[in-house]
């Protein structure tokens, strides 16, 4: 997996979330934690392990919401990062930070409430390993998204150093189903992929976002989406 390679780099995790999340891709870090919230709901008092947590972008607002959260990632550069972010928001004290492997979890069976993981699967070469690992540590919801094929991903994914693969819907059924986890909800957004929003100023981007609401709401959402996000149940 080249993933596991290209995020243990200093400079790729200092320019993570500014490459990323500025710009255009403000709208697009909003989104991703919008979809964290709905489906994980109230996660006050709620076990969390947060798969691949990366800069603990997900970590942290969960550990501000109340959750008690595990982030594991075995990139110690990204969770050196996540560990500075969590200070600067005065939650260090309520998170741990773990470096592992996602194929190996050092948990029991059932351990967690709730298991996700956010930009991970892209990066996954055995992606049922990853996914039976999370299903086999949570009692009951497990939570992923991936980048879909058949997007306008397409133009630019096979360019990307850290590798990327995309699923079809058929893809992402099998996997569940091998991962013997049952899909409880799913939602499809970005007809613009990450990419291209990143690149565009702010204002901009917030007026192609108007664009691609209106082809998602058109009917064509799960057809031309970049990214899925599943909710799944153990
Ligand atoms: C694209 S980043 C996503 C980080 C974070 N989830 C986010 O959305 O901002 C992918 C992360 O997966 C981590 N990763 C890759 N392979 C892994 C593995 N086998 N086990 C745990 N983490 C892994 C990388 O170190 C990196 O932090």
């Amino acid at each position: 997996m080249k993933g596991k390679e290209w995020y243990q780099a200093d400079e790729v995790a200092q320019e993570y979330d500014a490459k990323r999340f500025s710009k255009g891709g403000r709208l697009i870090d909003r989104r991703e934690k919008q979809a964290a919230l709905d489906a994980l709901g109230p996660v006050e008092g709620k076990d969390v392990l947060e798969i691949a947590c990366g800069t603990g972008r997900f970590t942290v607002m969960l550990a501000e919401r109340g959750a008690n959260i595990v982030g594991l990632d075995i990139s110690a550069a990204m969770l050196s990062q996540g560990r500075e972010k969590a200070r600067a928001a005065g939650v260090d004290d309520r998170i741990e930070f773990m470096r592992g492997d996602a194929a190996r979890l050092p948990f029991p069976d059932d351990h967690f409430d709730a298991v996700f993981a956010m930009r991970f699967f892209h990066l996954a070469d055995t992606p049922v390993k990853f996914l039976t690992e999370m299903a086999r540590v949570s009692n009951e919801q497990v939570f992923f998204d991936t980048f879909n094929d058949r997007s306008t991903r397409v133009l630019y994914n096979w360019l990307l150093p850290m590798g990327s693969r995309l699923y079809s819907r058929d893809d992402v059924t099998r996997l569940l189903s091998d991962s013997n986890l049952t899909l409880d909800d799913e939602a499809h957004d970005f007809v613009f992929p990450y990419g291209f929003y990143r690149k565009i100023p702010n204002d901009i981007a917030d007026e192609f976002r108007g664009l691609d609401r209106a082809i998602l709401d058109s009917g064509l959402g799960e057809k031309l989406a970049s990214v899925s996000y599943w909710d799944a149940r153990v």
